[in-house]
């Protein structure tokens, strides 16, 4: 495998040819905060809080995305870095409910440990208004609250590039965008094979699992069913 070497916060790293400057970074131990990207996903560069200063760039890069270059210099926690992605934080958590504490994702959110690592304590901006969307929970397996997804399209790519389903995709257009699955129907009425993925890969808590801990506890309990418990659903043998 051909090899290059770059700079990355004074430190001389080696990375392959083909690398992104985040790859490169995360070999050699140095922390970029990342939003959409998932290590078992495809980068799609859609969030850009993993940006960071390189050589040969007229402005900051996504450094999920953007490709090592020999002798390329890269710094990763630079004033203007850390200003650019306290801003894309701002932003998203302008549109996004206040209810962190009594969210079933809170203290495992992606968003919520990125906004504390960076201090974030007041936000400047007040979310615009948006079409108002009610908590999914026809799913035997999932709840959705799309007031709380970041559009980072990880759902999206999980469902439709791992599991060949596609349940999930953009639709609208701009500040209206939204992930939605097809005709916008609940999640109870399309096609889901209760694998779990979205939930799992989703960084807020805009798709979680549901607790069916009380429905098969009940299951368990009955003498003529034998459960085996999965991640989800509960599948029952006669
Ligand atoms: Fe790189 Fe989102 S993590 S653009």
């Amino acid at each position: 495998m051909e090899m290059i070497t770059l700079t990355i916060n004074g430190q001389t790293v080696q990375a392959p040819k083909n690398a992104t400057i985040l790859e490169a970074a995360r070999s050699a131990g140095i922390h970029i905060p990342t939003l959409c990207y998932h290590s078992e996903l495809a980068p799609e560069g859609a969030c850009r809080l993993c940006v960071v200063e390189a050589t040969g760039a007229r402005t900051l890069v996504a450094s999920c995305v953007y490709p090592v270059a020999e002798g390329m210099v890269v710094k990763t926690n630079t004033d203007k870095v850390r200003a650019a992605r306290r801003m894309v934080v701002e932003l998203l958590l302008a549109n996004h409910p206040k209810d962190c504490l009594a969210c079933q994702k809170s203290g495992d959110c992606e968003l919520q440990n990125i906004a504390a690592d960076l201090g974030l304590r007041k936000i400047r901006f007040e979310g615009g208004a948006r079409k108002a969307h009610t908590i999914d929970a026809s799913n035997p397996c999932l709840v959705r609250d799309q007031e709380k997804c970041i559009l980072c399209g990880r759902c999206i790519r999980v469902c439709r590039d791992v599991q060949g389903m596609s349940v999930y995709s953009f639709a609208e257009r701009g500040f209206d965008t939204i992930v939605s699955t097809a005709f916008e129907q609940d999640l109870g009425k399309v096609e889901c094979s209760y694998c779990g993925q979205c939930a799992s890969v989703c960084p807020t808590g805009a798709i979680v699992e549901k607790d069916d801990t009380e429905k098969v506890w009940s299951a368990i309990n009955d003498p003529d069913k034998i459960v085996i418990v999965q991640t989800a659903p509960a599948v029952r043998v006669a």
